[in-house]
C-alpha cells in the first residue's frame, strides 16, 4: 500500500483504489473554496475513493459531520482506515449515490462533493433529493471530450446540448455542464447560482449554490440559451432564452454561423469568493496560479483566442501585452482567461480586436 501526504491529511492508497495526485490542485481548490464560502453543516463526499476529500475537508475546513460514500468495497474500506488514521471519528458506506439517497433516511445536506469517473450526469438527479435551500454543490466531469465536442452526439445524448468544437469549448463545456445541472435542480423547484468554474488538464469542476423556491428555478433556467459562432473571423453572439433568434450569417464577416447549446450564459465567479481564495492560495502551485488568473478574468460569455485571428489576418503573432493595452487604451474591458493562455475576454467585439491587431502592425502577409 502506498502512503501518500497531501494537504494535512496522509492517507494509504490501496490497490485498485482511485488516486490520482494530479488532480491535488483541484482538492485544494475545493478546500479553499469551502473556507471563502464559509460551509459549514452536513457535507456528503458521495464518490469518495481512498477518502481524501472527506479527511481534508474535517482537517481543513472544519466540518465533523460527514458522510462519505463509495460503491466499491474495497475503496470504503480503504476510506475508513485512512480517516481512523487521520484520527477522525468518521467512516466510509459501502453505498451507491443512488441507493443512498433513495434510501429514505440520508437526511438533507449542506455541502455535496460528486467527483465521478466521467460524467456526472447519472447521479446528479439523486443527490438533489438530499438537498436543501444553500446547499453547495460540487461537481466534476472528466468526460471533456463529450463536453467539448470530440463527440458531439454523446453530448447530445447526455447532456441535450450540442457543444462547440473549437477554441471556445473549454468555456461552452462548463457552460453546458451548468445548464445540466440548472435544467435537473429546476425539476425539485432549486435555483442555482454558480460561484466558481474552473477547467484545467482534463477536468472540469463547477461550485454552485442551490436556492429554493419555483421562482427561484425559473430565473435559472432564463439564464440558459444559445450561442453562435463564426469560424472564419472567431466572432460570437449568444441569447438568453429557450427558443431565441440568432442570425445564420456573421455580423462581423458576413460567413454562414453555427449555433450551439443550450448552455449557461449567466456569470461564472462570485468575485468576493474568489478573492477571498486568491488570498488565501498565495503561492500555492497549481490552486494559486489558477485562482489568480481567474480572480481576474471578466466575468462574460466567451473570448477571442488571438492565434486564431492573427491567422486568419495572414499576420504573425502579437505581443499579448502589447494587444492588451492598446485595446484598453481604446476605452475596452480586457482580461485574460483561464480557458486559453492566448485568449482575451473583452467587451471589443471581434471587428475592434483584428482593428488592434492590424493596428500593432506585425508582419502583414508573412505569416502562414
Ligand atoms: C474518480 S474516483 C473519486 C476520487 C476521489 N474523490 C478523489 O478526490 O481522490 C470515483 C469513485 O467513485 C466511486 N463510484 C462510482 N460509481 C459510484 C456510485 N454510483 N456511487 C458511489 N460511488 C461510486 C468509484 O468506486 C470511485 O472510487
Amino acid at each position: 500500500m502506498a502512503t501518500v501526504a497531501e494537504g494535512s491529511a496522509r492517507i494509504s492508497v490501496g490497490s485498485g483504489v482511485f488516486y490520482n495526485p494530479r488532480m491535488r490542485a483541484l482538492r485544494d481548490i475545493s478546500v479553499l473554496f469551502l473556507k471563502a464560502a464559509g460551509a459549514k453543516g452536513r457535507l456528503l463526499d458521495s464518490t469518495s475513493a481512498t477518502g481524501i476529500r472527506g479527511i481534508r475537508y474535517a482537517k481543513e475546513a472544519g466540518f465533523s459531520d460527514i458522510v462519505s460514500l463509495d460503491i466499491n468495497a474495497q475503496a470504503a474500506r480503504n476510506a475508513s482506515l485512512n480517516m481512523r488514521r487521520n484520527g477522525l471519528k468518521l467512516k466510509c458506506l459501502n453505498e451507491s449515490v443512488q441507493g443512498f439517497c433513495n434510501g429514505g433516511d440520508a437526511g438533507q445536506f449542506d455541502v455535496i462533493d460528486l467527483d465521478p469517473f466521467g460524467t456526472p450526469v447519472p447521479h446528479i438527479n439523486d443527490l438533489l433529493k438530499v438537498s436543501r435551500d444553500k446547499t453547495l454543490l460540487m461537481v466534476t466531469a472528466t468526460d471533456t471530450a463529450v463536453l467539448c465536442g470530440a463527440h458531439s452526439n454523446a453530448c447530445v445524448k447526455l447532456y441535450g446540448s450540442k457543444p462547440m468544437h473549437s477554441e471556445l469549448c473549454k468555456e461552452s463545456g462548463i457552460r453546458i455542464l451548468l445548464n445540466f445541472v440548472i435544467r435537473s435542480a429546476a425539476q425539485f423547484n432549486f435555483g442555482v447560482e454558480p460561484l466558481l468554474s474552473v477547467s484545467d488538464m482534463h477536468y472540469m469542476r463547477v461550485f454552485a449554490r442551490l436556492h429554493a423556491g419555483a421562482k427561484e428555478a425559473l430565473e435559472s433556467v432564463k439564464q440558459c440559451g444559445f450561442a453562435s459562432f463564426c469560424g472564419r473571423c472567431r466572432s460570437f453572439s449568444y441569447a438568453k432564452g429557450a427558443t431565441p433568434l440568432l442570425g445564420a450569417e456573421c455580423g462581423d464577416c458576413g460567413a454562414d454561423t453555427e449555433a450551439f447549446g443550450p448552455m449557461y450564459l449567466g456569470p461564472l465567479y462570485d468575485k468576493r469568493i474568489t478573492g477571498r481564495m486568491t488570498g488565501m492560495a498565495g503561492t500555492m502551485d497549481g490552486a494559486g496560479v489558477l485562482l489568480s488568473r481567474i480572480n481576474e478574468e471578466l466575468d462574460m460569455p466567451f473570448f477571442y483566442s488571438i492565434p486564431r485571428i492573427t491567422r486568419t489576418l495572414r499576420m504573425s503573432s502579437v505581443p499579448m501585452g502589447n494587444l492588451i493595452e492598446r485595446l484598453r487604451d481604446k476605452g475596452f474591458s480586457v482580461s485574460r482567461t483561464q480557458f486559453d493562455k492566448d485568449g482575451i475576454k473583452t467587451d471589443a467585439g471581434a471587428k475592434n480586436v483584428a482593428d488592434a491587431i492590424r493596428g500593432l502592425g506585425y508582419d502583414q502577409g508573412s505569416a502562414h
